[in-house]
C-alpha cells in the first residue's frame, strides 16, 4: 500500500483513527530503524532518553529497543495505535506509549535527550498549511525545545519538502542555539520516489551570539559539509532532491525508445545527429553510463571532391564504396541516400555495434545497396586486395576509432602499417581513394602517419577542421600530376545544387589542402 495523498487531510486526527482501523499491519513512513539507522545512529547513545512524537502503528521504537537504546517514551493523538503498541512492547521495560498531542507535551523541562519525529512533521503542516496548522507546528517545536535537554537532538525524518525546510529552518535558525544538520538517507525501502531527508537539531545550552553552523551530508560526498546561508542549505536539499528524482527516473525502464535528432539547415536531408537513449534492461543500479556521439562526417563526404568519379558533381554515377567502421551506420545512410548509383560495403568488427546501428539509428539495413559485413578490415582489405578490378572499391573511407587515450585515436596503428595501406591501396580501383579520419593531437604523430601514407599513395590531400582535432586524409592511386585540380567554386555550385545548401560540406571542400612531401 502507498502512503494516503491529500497532505490535508494528515493534519486531522480523525484522518489518523480512519488510517489506524483499516490497516492493521505496521506502517513504516519513510522506512523502518534498518534503512534510518546508519544516520541515526551517530546522533544516538545508549543512555538517551528518548521521546517519539506520532508513533503511529511503527515499530521504529521496538527496533532501536532491540538495538540497544531502551528509554524510550512514544505519543500518538489515535489512542488504538497507542493501546496496540503497549500491548506488543509489554515485555519491555523502559518503554511505553501513550495518547498525547505533541503541540502539549506533559513531560518537564529537558527531560528527554532525543525526540524523534518521523513523518508527524510532515502529517501536521501540509504544503497549503492554514494559519491555524502552522500554529499548532510551532507550538510543537516550541515544545521540543522545552522538553530537550542541552545537548539534546531532535531528530525529524522527512521528505524535505520546501515548506517543510523553511518552516524548519525558520524556526530553530533565529534562535541561535541549535546546530541544524541534514542528511539525506540512503533508503530504497521508502516506496517514495522522493528521498527521504534526517533534519537533526542539536541543542546548546543557551543562545549564542553569532548564528550557529549550518550543515549538510550530501549522498555524494562522506563527510558533512558547512553551509554558508540558509538559502545555501535549502538550496543544497532541492540539488539532492533533483538528483534522486534523475537517478529514479533513469532507473525506470523506458517504455519507448528516446532519441532526439539534430538537423542542418535543410531538415529534409536527414539528421546531422542523433541522440539515442538506449535502455539496458540488465542494470539495477546506475553507476556509469556511456554517450555515443555519432556526427554524420561531413569532412569525409566533402572529401568525395577528389575522388575521381566525382560524386558530388554527378550523383548518378555509379560508385563503389566501403565504410571501415560502421559506428551508428549515418556515414554509410549518408552515402545511399544521396548518392543513387553507390553500393556501399561496411564492415564492422563488433556485432554488437552492427546490431545498436540497426536498433537504434535507423541504419537503412534493408537497402539493397548496402551489404554489411562483420568481419575484421583488415581481414576484408587484405581479401579485397587480390580481387578482379571489378571488385575492389573506387572509395574506401576508413572511419576505424582506437583507443580513446592514446596519442592516436583514430584509426587505430593497426591500419597504419606498410602491409595494411599496400591492401588498402590494392582494394582500390585504379582511379580510387582512400578517405581516412585522424584523430591525433599530437603534430608530430599527424605528419610521420602522413608521410607513411604517402608512401602507398602519391597524391595526399588534408581535409582540415577548424573545430576539431581531426583531419580527413584523402589518398589518391593517381600521380600528382595526371590530376585535374579540383575548382572549389565550380564544385561548390554543383553540391549546392545536388545536395543542398551543405555549408559545412562546403566548407570541407574549400578546407582541401594538397599534403606535399
Ligand atoms: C505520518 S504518521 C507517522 C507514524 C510513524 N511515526 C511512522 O513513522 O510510521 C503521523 C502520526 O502522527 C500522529 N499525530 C498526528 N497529529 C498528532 C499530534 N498532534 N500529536 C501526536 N501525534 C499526532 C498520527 O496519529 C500518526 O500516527
Amino acid at each position: 500500500m502507498s502512503a494516503p495523498n491529500e497532505p490535508q487531510a494528515f493534519t486531522d486526527p480523525a484522518y489518523w483513527k480512519n488510517f489506524f482501523a483499516k490497516r492493521k499491519t505496521p506502517f513504516e513512513w519513510y522506512g523502518d530503524y534498518n534503512s534510518l539507522s546508519k544516520v541515526m545512529e551517530k546522533y544516538l547513545k545508549p543512555s538517551d532518553k528518548f521521546l517519539q512524537l506520532g508513533c503511529g502503528n511503527s515499530e521504529l521504537a521496538t527496533q532501536l529497543y532491540e538495538n540497544g537504546f531502551h528509554d524510550i517514551h512514544s505519543i500518538d493523538v489515535e489512542p488504538s495505535v497507542i493501546a496496540d503498541q503497549t500491548r506488543k512492547n509489554k515485555e519491555r521495560p523502559g518503554m511505553s506509549f501513550a495518547v498525547g498531542d505533541a503541540a502539549h507535551l506533559e513531560m518537564a523541562d529537558g527531560a528527554h535527550t532525543v525526540v524523534i519525529d518521523k513523518g508527524t512533521l510532515d502529517a501536521l503542516l501540509p504544503p497549503a498549511a492554514e494559519p491555524a496548522d502552522k500554529a499548532i507546528v510551532t507550538m510543537m517545536f516550541d515544545e521540543v525545545h522545552r522538553v530537550l535537554a542541552s545537548g539534546g537532538r531532535y531528530i525529524i525524518v522527512t521528505l524535505a519538502q520546501p515548506h517543510i525546510t523553511e518552516f524548519w529552518i525558520d524556526h530553530f535558525f533565529p534562535l541561535k542555539q541549535y546546530i541544524l544538520r541534514v542528511q539525506k538517507v540512503e533508503n530504497k525501502a521508502s516506496g517514495f520516489q522522493m528521498p527521504v531527508f534526517c533534519f537533526i537539531a542539536t541543542k546548546m545550552r543557551s543562545p549564542m551570539p553569532n548564528p550557529l553552523p549550518l550543515e549538510v551530508m550530501r549522498s555524494s560526498s562522506i563527510r558533512t559539509d558547512r553551509i554558508q546561508s540558509t538559502d545555501d542549505l535549502k538550496e543544497a536539499i532541492l540539488a539532492e532532491q533533483e538528483l534522486s528524482q534523475f537517478i529514479f527516473l533513469c532507473a525506470k525502464k523506458l517504455e519507448t525508445e528516446v532519441s532526439i535528432d539534430f538537423h542542418g539547415e535543410d531538415p529534409s536531408l536527414g539528421p546531422r545527429y542523433r541522440i539515442c537513449v538506449v535502455d539496458n534492461q540488465e542494470v539495477k543500479k546506475i553507476e556509469t553510463f556511456a554517450a555515443f556521439v555519432v556526427p554524420i562526417g561531413r569532412m569525409m563526404i566533402g572529401s568525395l571532391a577528389l575522388s575521381a568519379k566525382q560524386p558530388l558533381a554527378i550523383i548518378d554515377t555509379p560508385c563503389k564504396m566501403a565504410v571501415l567502421g560502421l559506428g551508428g551506420g549515418l556515414l554509410t545512410a549518408y552515402l545511399v541516400r544521396h548518392f543513387r548509383k553507390a553500393r556501399v560495403t561496411a564492415v564492422e568488427l563488433d556485432p554488437d555495434v552492427a546490431k545498436i546501428a540497426n536498433t537504434y539509428f535507423s541504419f537503412p539495413h534493408s537497402d539493397s545497396r548496402i551489404n554489411v559485413i562483420i568481419q575484421d578490415a583488415l581481414i576484408h582489405l587484405a581479401e579485397t586486395a587480390t580481387k578482379p578490378e571489378e571488385e575492389k572499391y573506387d572509395v574506401i573511407f576508413v572511419d576505424v576509432s582506437g583507443s580513446q587515450n592514446a596519442a592516436l585515436q583514430c584509426p587505430p596503428p593497426s591500419f597504419l602499417t606498410p602491409e595494411a595501406l599496400l591492401n588498402m591501396k590494392n582494394s582500390l580501383k585504379e582511379s580510387g581513394m582512400i578517405s581516412l579520419n585522424l584523430v591525433t593531437r599530437d603534430s608530430e604523430l599527424g605528419k610521420a602517419i602522413k608521410s607513411n601514407i604517402a608512401e602507398h599513395f602519391p597524391t595526399l590531400y588534408a581535409v582540415l577542421s577548424f573545430e576539431d582535432v581531426n583531419e580527413v586524409i584523402v589518398g589518391l592511386k593517381a600521380p600528382k600530376n595526371t590530376l585535374k585540380p579540383v575548382v572549389p567554386q565550380k564544385l561548390s555550385n554543383t553540391v549546392r545544387k545536388n545536395l543542398g545548401s551543405y555549408d559545412d560540406i562546403l566548407r570541407s571542400i574549400s578546407n582541401i589542402r594538397m599534403v606535399d612531401y
